[in-house]
């Protein structure tokens, strides 16, 4: 059985401020594509690495990855993204070829994931779950709003008991027949899904959660570049 990791990194990033595409933006002097695809390549269960590239950066993403190679035993490929990370891994499934059964699909904007991670996703999914999140309680009480105009207060509407609840991360792994179709049923109903798991919910199938990791945070504001450089130092001491 044959696994790939697709990483959508087309994205602009602009919650992180102006700049480069989130994910060519560097960490510890490395672009950040450059630490999640070495993350995914870290894994021996992980065969090939599916870059999604901003749809007009696709040669810069190749020329970036051609300057720091991964091991001889993991290919690569690079393909042109879509104008939502739902088309941008549509993208990067349509290259996937034949003998893979199992998918990963990990954000370039995880750079810091650890391999034990990766790893204790594709075992499970080996061991037969159609779809596996890792996940983390939360720290913080989660409110449900009626999100009202810019500037207004906004009503509580619900408190979700907090530990029932869990932040899901990347990598999110998949038997690869499964997501495929949570793509194309998504593609169809034209409804949008922040991530690929809660696509495969939606078919019915179950999705189940493992241990994630704190250092799996996705770095979305500036603050999380302090906390992901902070991270490396602490790595390299
Ligand atoms: O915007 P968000 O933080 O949800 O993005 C998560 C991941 O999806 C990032 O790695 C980003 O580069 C990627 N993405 C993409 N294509 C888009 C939008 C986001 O590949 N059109």
């Amino acid at each position: 059985r044959r696994t790939a990791a697709v990483i959508p990194a087309a994205g602009r990033g602009v919650r992180l401020g102006p700049g480069a595409p989130k994910a060519l933006r560097a960490l510890g002097g490395t672009p950040m594509l450059i630490h999640a695809v070495r993350a995914m390549a870290r894994s021996r269960a992980v065969h090939l690495v599916v870059v999604v590239a901003p749809p007009d950066g696709a040669a810069e993403v190749r020329r970036l990855l051609d300057e720091h190679p991964l091991p001889d035993r993991t290919e690569l490929l690079v393909v042109p993204g879509g104008d939502t990370r739902q088309e941008s891994v549509a993208a990067g499934l349509a290259a996937l070829p034949d003998d893979i059964t199992c998918v990963l699909v990990h954000d370039a904007a995880r750079p810091l994931v650890p391999v034990d991670t990766v790893d204790a996703v594709v075992e499970a999914v080996r061991d037969g779950a159609p779809a596996v999140v890792p996940a983390l309680p939360l720290a913080d009480t989660v409110k449900e709003v009626e999100p009202g105009k810019p500037g207004e207060p906004e009503p509580v509407v619900a408190t979700p008991e907090r530990a029932r609840l869990r932040a899901v991360q990347t990598p999110q792994g998949f038997d690869l027949a499964t997501l495929r179709r949570a793509h194309e049923a998504v593609a169809v109903s034209g409804e949008g899904a922040t991530d690929d798991a809660g696509m495969v919910e939606r078919l019915g199938t179950t999705v189940v959660v493992v241990p994630g990791h704190e250092e799996a945070f996705k770095v979305t504001r500036p603050l999380d570049l302090v906390l992901a450089e902070a991270v490396l130092a602490r790595r390299r001491a």
